[in-house]
C-alpha cells in the first residue's frame, strides 16, 4: 500500500482520547495508520511490533482477509436491522456459532457491544435471574480488588481499580469486593498458576456471613489482565465455584481478554476447569474489527428469565446495536478462522517458548516480578521514587520508537500478542523490551 494514501491528521485538537495523557498525545503525538499480521505501521511508513494484540484484542493478526470481506459483503447486503422484536439472519448464526465454544449448557447469547457492556448485562442478568427465581433480596454484587470489568457504572463499581472510581463520586450502591489474589512475598516471579492464594476465595464465606442471602453474584476475570496479569493462584477458581453453588451465588467471569484463545482453550474457564453461570466477552469476538461483545449464559438462567413472565418482554435491556449485521458478520468470519486455524492451540504451543522468554528479562534492572499465563506476560518495574509509573511509561515511549507495541499499567508491562505470533517475533518483542529496561535502569 502506498504510505501517502494513508490520511494524516494535520489537527489534533478535536479529539478528546480515552483513558489518555491528552495534553502529552498532543504534543508528542505516535499515531497508527495501518496494519497487518503482527505488525502496525505509523503514518511514515514505520512497522511496530504489535505486542499487545491492539488492546488484547486482534487474536488472529491485523487485516485477515477473511474478516474484511465478511464485513464489506455484508454492509452491502444489509447494513443494519434492528434487534427488538425482530432480528436478521447473521446474528442468530454468530450466536450459535458463539455457543458451540462456550462450555457445555451455556448456550444463550446476548450481544452487547463492548466489554464494558457485557459486564453491566451480565450484572443485570444476574439481578433479573435472581428475581425471576425468587430471590429478588439478592440485589448485592460482588467484584475484587484490583478487577477490571470496564467503564460503565456496573462494571466500573464492581471492579477494583480506585484511580478509575476516584473522578466519580456516585456508584452503584450494595457492592462488596473481595480481596486481590496478588501475594507478591510468596508469588513473585512464579511461571504460570502461582501455589499460594486459594484460601483468598474464603474471603467469600466472610461476605456471605456478613450480608446473608442478599448476594446475586459474584464476577472475577479468570486472569485479570487491565491491572497488571494476575495469575489466579492454583485451587482459587475452584474454591470460588464451590462457595457460590453453596450459597446459591452465580459466578460470573470476565473473559473479555481471556476468552478467544488467549489462554490456550476457546475460554479460560475451560483451561482452568472451571465453569461459572455466565462469560462476558468482547474484543476478540470480532478479532476487534467491528465493535461487538457477547454474554453467554447458562440454559437455566435463560429459562427461569423467559419462562419468568406469561407473555411480553422478559428482559428489559438491550443495546440498538446489539447483534449488528456487521459486527455478526465480523464474529462469524473470525469464528472460522479461530477454528480452521486452531488459534488456541496455537497459544498452547507457543506458551512454553513464550513463558521462558518473559522470564529471561528476569535479570534485567528494576524487575521485581514476571507473571505470565497463556499468551500473557506481565513484567512490573521498581517504581521511581516520588514518580510511580513514571519507569514504565518510558520503557513504553522507547520501545515504540523502536518499532515494538506494549501496553503499561502503573509499572508493570503487559504483553498479550496477536496468537498468529512466531518464535522470531518473540525474539523480537523480548530483546527490544529488555533493551529499553536497560536504558531506564536510573
Ligand atoms: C477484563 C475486561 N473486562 C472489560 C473490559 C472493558 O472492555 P471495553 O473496553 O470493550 O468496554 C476490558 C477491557 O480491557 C477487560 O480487560
Amino acid at each position: 500500500m502506498n504510505e501517502l494514501s494513508v490520511p494524516r491528521p494535520n489537527d489534533l485538537d478535536a479529539y478528546f482520547m480515552p483513558f489518555s495523557d491528552n495534553k502529552y498525545f498532543k504534543s508528542h503525538p505516535r499515531l497508527l495508520a495501518r496494519a497487518e499480521g503482527m505488525s502496525y505501521f505509523t503514518p511514515e511508513g514505520k512497522e511496530v511490533l504489535d505486542g499487545t494484540a491492539g488492546l488484547w484484542c486482534s487474536n488472529a493478526g491485523h487485516g485477515r482477509r477473511e474478516i474484511v470481506e465478511a464485513i464489506q459483503k455484508q454492509a452491502a447486503i444489509l447494513d443494519f436491522a434492528p434487534t427488538f422484536q425482530l432480528g436478521h439472519p447473521l446474528a442468530f448464526e454468530a450466536a450459535a456459532r458463539v455457543a458451540d465454544l462456550t462450555p457445555k449448557g451455556m448456550d444463550r447469547v446476548f450481544f452487547t457491544n463492548s466489554g464494558s457492556e457485557s459486564d453491566d448485562t451480565a450484572l443485570k442478568i444476574a439481578l433479573a435471574y435472581q428475581k425471576a427465581r425468587g430471590q429478588a433480596q439478592r440485589v448485592r454484587l460482588i467484584g475484587r480488588e484490583r478487577g477490571y470489568h470496564g467503564v460503565g457504572f456496573g462494571g466500573m463499581s464492581v471492579g477494583g481499580i480506585g484511580g478509575n472510581r476516584k473522578q466519580f463520586g456516585t456508584q452503584l450502591p450494595y457492592v462488596d469486593h473481595l480481596p486481590s489474589t496478588h501475594l507478591p512475598a510468596q508469588n513473585a516471579f512464579v511461571k504460570g498458576q502461582p501455589a499460594h492464594g486459594a484460601h483468598l476465595a474464603d474471603e467469600l464465606e466472610r461476605l456471605v456471613n456478613l450480608h446473608g442471602d442478599t448476594i446475586a453474584a459474584v464476577m472475577v476475570e479468570p486472569v485479570a489482565g487491565s491491572t497488571g496479569v494476575l495469575v489466579p493462584p492454583v485451587g482459587y477458581l475452584e474454591r470460588l465455584r464451590e462457595l457460590c453453588t453453596k450459597h446459591g451465588i452465580l459466578l460470573i467471569f470476565d473473559e473479555v481478554i481471556t476468552g478467544f484463545g488467549r489462554i490456550g482453550n476457546h475460554f479460560g474457564s475451560e483451561r482452568l476447569g472451571v465453569i461459572p453461570d455466565m462469560i462476558t466477552m468482547a474484543k476478540g469476538l470480532t478479532n476487534a474489527a467491528v465493535p461487538m461483545g457477547a454474554v453467554a449464559v447458562s440454559d437455566e438462567i435463560y429459562d427461569t428469565i423467559v419462562n419468568g413472565v406469561a407473555g411480553g418482554i422478559e428482559f428489559f435491556h438491550g443495546y440498538t446495536y446489539s447483534g449488528h449485521p456487521l459486527a455478526a458478520a465480523a464474529a462469524i468470519a473470525t469464528i472460522d478462522i479461530h477454528v480452521r486455524e486452531d488459534l488456541p492451540g496455537r497459544a498452547k504451543a507457543m506458551e512454553p517458548y513464550w513463558e521462558e522468554a518473559t522470564h529471561s528479562l528476569k535479570s534485567s534492572p528494576n524487575v521485581i516480578d514476571i507473571r505470565n499465563f497463556g499468551l500473557i506476560a506481565g513484567i512490573e518495574l521498581q517504581p521511581r521514587e516520588g514518580k510511580p509509573g513514571d519507569r514504565a511509561m518510558q520503557v513504553f515511549r522507547r520501545c515504540f520508537d523502536d518499532g515494538l507495541l506494549v501496553r503499561v499499567t502503573g509499572d508493570i508491562i503487559a504483553l498479550s500478542p496477536p496468537l498468529i505470533i512466531e518464535k522470531s517475533h518473540v525474539d523480537r518483542i523480548f530483546s527490544t523490551l529488555a533493551d529499553a529496561i536497560h536504558k531506564e535502569a536510573a
